[in-house]
């Protein structure tokens, strides 16, 4: 018996090593011949996935038992465990396993690894599909040298509330725009291709439509029509997946009445049938038993049933699988072919990796070390911080913009909570290192390393984020009084964004707003600088001071990067890529808003049109806003031609002109509408634009090739085409301020 045993593993071990190395085997004959040595409860383990003991993102279940479970090869992923030493350490008891087959490693690296980069809103603000590419090579890179296989990034959920905290993390309200995003975050995370040891494979989340929560409270339900879903808030995902993302997340939330876990149009019919995606949907934390709580499935057995049947391959920590995976089949109501399909889709993951041939690939401490401190990885994301600030606001003060300061001669005061704040930089979903404190760039730190000996910074901090103290206000005030110029920082604290950080006030917290009316009192001028993961409302404010920099939260660099701006040794270029609303009544306030049968003619208008009473149907701030430093004047629109038919191609150009004292970047963005369908439409859609940096003085003329694929929508069949009519091309600095021009497009 003995015997019989030890050599049936001789027999595995080979046959385990020949599917590694073998060279003219096809992955697909490799992820075989490992499959049919392997139980079924070995196959299910490589479907069941633990938080490690490290660190948690969602609710612990307490589970003494993980490494023995590893070994017994229970588990194929682990996530939240990082470091070489951490991932190697359990990666060699899955070596123990009788199949020895490799862990994988998954992490949230939304932002950053050790080097944090802006918020990925933030980032979207800059419309830098480039930059925000290289973003997420350097988290790869980053995080790939500490162990990690896998990162549960891109978000793409199109996302119109801003209370929903969950903003923070995605592209904002456009899908266009987040298509792009999404996979030029994919491309950066999964680099030259999966098997390099600097590429994580990506984890495109939350399938599907997390981000339309109803009343932006997280975790809620969506509820949709299937056109909407499919225009909206698909095309992301769909985007991310044809980028080549390796897995899938679903989200927490019911779309129409189903949860997305074991949603089988969203899984099967969508993701795996018409798109083709060839990699695994992994749940989110527990999803699987929290169809329980959705009232969707009646117990954990339950629960693993319809998961695994609609198309969810791993389980994260529900331990509904592992736990009844193996009676489900043994009953046939879960097909053994199921399983095996998932399996083959985890197991096709591992060896695209390598880790088959070397499951310790990622486990090199000299690769670790030499990325801790990466001077080129934090020179980029000062560089990134720069192209995500957006200018709101930029008033003459003595004849002149405010903005930039001058470096000499001049007595700054720095006021408000956030001037000196640290860790508060690098926003939710970011880490911890112990050395934070002296690598963290503050505003603080940053001003002064900007500023000439002939100047001078005072502080004071004014109040706190989040309190009612006002006993700092006099200081405050004092100082600002002794200064040529008050920058005042403030905003919300880095955890009110993130998960389960919805908000029904979007006001500044605590007594900030009072703050600043106590600064602006003083008659100086005053520079606003607003961090926050989502939009805030902040009217006043907005009406009482000069100047006004979004900041968002932008990471190790956040100082020197503000600094940069301020002093205008980087003119701002960043566009918002959400509308920021008036109130928090007024949301969801998205540019891309159909007609209605009784649209306002304007924002005054009130006479039994679709507005409020009590508040303008405008946002504050339009999607696609932002100031610089220059002024650029665009030209008439020109149009190639004004009735085309079926494959031609419209050219809409529009010369732009650098008229202001400075060099530039103008983000020229392209709009087009149907003036009738067959279904309404919405009243300007986002189809292109471009990024021109121009030398005061400059002109170029901006061109948009446009044909009928820009023209295309989800009829009431859920067919995707285009419908002849008429249009009207518009182009412009932001969705609030375009020219427009009619044409005519037949078949
Ligand atoms: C829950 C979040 O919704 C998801 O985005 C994240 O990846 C997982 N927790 C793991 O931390």
């Amino acid at each position: 018996m003995f015997l019989l045993k030890k050599m049936s593993l001789c027999v595995i071990a080979v046959a385990i090593a020949t599917a590694g190395v073998a060279q003219k085997k096809t992955i697909d004959q490799k992820v075989d011949s490992v499959l049919k040595l392997m139980t079924l409860d070995e196959k299910i383990g490589q479907m069941n996935q633990y938080n490690g003991d490290w660190d948690a993102t969602g609710p612990i279940t307490k589970d003494g038992d993980k490494q023995n479970q590893i070994k017994k090869g229970m588990l194929g992923s682990m996530l939240n465990v990082t470091g070489v030493a951490h991932t190697k350490t359990l990666q060699e008891i899955a070596m123990q396993s009788r199949l020895k087959i490799p862990l994988l490693f998954g992490q949230d690296v939304i932002h950053g690894y050790r080097t944090i980069f802006p918020l990925p809103l933030a980032e979207a603000a800059s419309w830098d599909l480039p930059l925000i590419e290289k973003s997420a090579r350097i988290a790869a890179v980053e995080a790939s040298a500490a162990g990690v296989h896998w990162t549960f990034a891109p978000m793409v959920d199109i996302a119109r509330d801003p209370r929903w905290g969950r903003v923070m993390e995605g592209a904002g309200e456009d899908t266009y725009l987040g298509s792009l995003i999404a996979a030029a975050r994919v491309k950066g995370f999964q680099g030259k291709g999966l098997g390099n040891t600097d590429a994580v494979m990506a984890c495109v989340k939350h399938f599907a439509a997390y981000g339309a929560a109803v009343g932006g409270r997280d975790y809620n339900s969506v509820d949709m029509s299937l056109r909407q879903l499919n225009e909206v808030y698909l095309p992301p995902y769909k985007a991310a997946v044809e980028a080549g993302a390796a897995t899938v997340m679903n989200s927490f939330n019911d779309v129409n009445g189903i949860p997305a876990t074991a949603n089988h149009y969203l899984l099967r019919t969508l993701l795996k049938g018409q798109w083709n995606f060839k990699g695994f949907v992994v749940s989110d934390w527990g999803s699987v038993g929290e169809m329980i709580n959705h009232g969707y499935a009646k117990d954990n057995y339950d629960a693993a049933m319809l998961a695994a049947n609609a198309g969810c391959d791993m389980d994260m920590e529900s331990r509904s699988y592992i736990q009844h995976l193996a009676k489900l089949v043994k009953e046939g109501k879960v097909k053994m072919s199921v399983i095996d399909d998932a399996v083959k889709r985890i197991l096709h993951k591992k060896f695209e990796m390598g880790l088959f041939d070397d499951p310790y690939k990622f486990c090199n401490t000299t690769r670790e070390q030499q990325q801790w401190n990466n001077v080129e990885n934090i020179t980029a994301s000062r560089e990134m911080a720069k192209h995500s600030i957006v200018l709101l606001k930029n008033d003459a003060v003595n004849g002149a913009p405010l903005l930039p300061l001058s470096k000499h001669s001049k007595t700054i005061a720095l006021v408000g909570p956030l001037v000196k704040a640290i860790r508060e930089n690098l926003g939710f979903w970011s880490y911890s290192w112990p050395d934070d404190t002296a690598r963290i760039v503050t505003l603080w730190q940053g001003m002064q390393n900007k500023i000439s000996n002939d100047s001078k910074l005072l502080y004071a901090k004014g109040c706190n984020i989040n309190d009612q103290n006002k006993d700092g206000f006099e200081e405050a005030v004092n100082i600002a009084k002794q200064a040529d110029v008050v920058v005042l920082s403030v905003g919300e604290a880095p955890d009110m964004t993130g998960e389960a950080k919805s908000r029904s006030n979007l006001h500044l917290p605590g007594v900030q707003e009072a703050l600043i009316q106590a600064i602006a009192a003083t008659g100086k001028p005053v520079i606003l600088l607003i961090s926050a993961g989502r939009p805030l409302v902040f009217n006043d404010a907005a009406d009482h001071v000069s100047s006004i920099m979004y900041t968002w939260w932008l990471g190790t660099q956040a100082g020197n990067a503000i600094a940069d701006v301020l002093f205008g040794d980087y003119n701002p270029s960043a566009r918002l890529p959400v509308s920021f609303p008036r109130s928090e009544g007024q949301i969801p306030v998205y540019y891309n808003h159909y007609s209605t049968g009784r649209p306002a003619k304007n924002d005054s208008d009130v006479n039994y049109v679709s507005a409020y009473i009590d508040e303008l149907n405008s946002p504050k701030y339009y999607f696609g806003y932002g100031l610089s430093y220059t002024q650029f004047q665009y030209g008439a629109i020109t149009l190639s031609k004004t009735n085309l038919k079926g494959n031609e191609t419209l050219q809409a150009s529009v010369e732009v002109t650098n008229t202001g004292n400075a060099d530039g970047e103008e983000t020229v963005q392209l709009y087009i509408r149907d003036i009738i369908g067959s279904v309404v439409r919405p009243v300007k859609e986002l189809k292109g634009f471009k990024k021109v940096w121009l030398q005061k003085g400059a002109h170029q003329t901006i061109t948009f090739n446009i044909t009928v694929n820009d023209l295309k929508f989800y009829n009431d069949a859920l067919q995707y085409n285009w419908e002849p009519g008429a249009f009207q091309v518009m182009i412009g600095r932001n969705a609030g301020d375009v020219q427009t021009v009619n044409i005519n497009w037949s078949r």
